[in-house]
């Protein structure tokens, strides 16, 4: 049995493309996998707070000597983390706003790229330590970008979840879709395709 941890970052819950995606890929992953765990964590709904002298306090000091704004700080920042660690496949749901990822998923990976837990540094640089997870990333994007130097979704991505030590990592883009009827069904439908065709 594995443990499947979904992060929704759509601030629509109607209409949302990469909720879709979303769906689909829980649905079939379901399917292909009846035992296993999903967990979905909505950053719309529950928003994660920023990074704050309070939670930084509260990780470069040692636990005895925190202050109470620090453990409070804590509380929220070590579940996010404790839910990584305990995931085997992370999904990603990410539209793209303003050319990257929304600000909600950004204020959650500051909270899971955590030194000493999901990285450290090492004599020869920092060292991920979340070995042996595999990750999906669920992209919906008004316009196409895929492959080319406006993408700053993908190629982010892709870096923190190799500095955290996930190296195999899959993205699906749905994208088009605010170029009309016919190129949004195409975007969709493509997506799907591969969607079905990975799981
Ligand atoms: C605030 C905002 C910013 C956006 N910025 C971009 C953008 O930079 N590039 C793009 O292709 N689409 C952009 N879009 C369009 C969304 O990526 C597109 O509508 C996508 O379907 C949103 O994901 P969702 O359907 O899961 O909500 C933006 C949409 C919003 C609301």
């Amino acid at each position: 049995m594995s443990n499947v941890l979904v992060i929704e970052s759509s601030a629509r819950q109607q209409g949302s493309v990469s909720r879709q995606l979303t769906e689909q890929f829980i649905a079939r992953w379901q399917a292909a996998h009846p035992a296993d765990q999903i967990q979905v964590r909505d950053l719309a709904v529950d928003q994660v707070p920023h990074l704050d002298a309070n939670l930084l306090g509260g990780w470069m000091t040692p636990a005895d000597q925190h202050s109470l704004a620090e453990q409070a700080a804590l509380a929220l920042s070590n579940t996010l983390t404790d839910e990584v660690l305990a995931a085997d496949v992370l999904v990603l749901a990410a539209p793209m706003y303003n050319f990257a990822i929304p600000s909600t998923l950004k204020a959650w990976l500051d909270h899971v790229l955590r030194a000493g837990v999901t990285f450290k540094y090492s004599e020869t640089g920092p060292q991920g330590l979340l070995t042996g997870k595999r990750a999906f990333v669920l992209t919906a994007r008004g316009g196409i970008y895929a492959g080319g130097n406006m993408d700053h979704q993908e190629p982010y991505l892709r870096q923190v979840l190799a500095f955290i030590g996930i190296h195999d990592v899959s993205f699906i883009h749905a994208e088009g879709l605010n170029l009309g009827a016919d190129f949004m069904e195409k975007g969709l439908a493509e997506a799907k395709a591969q969607l079905a065709e990975l799981i």
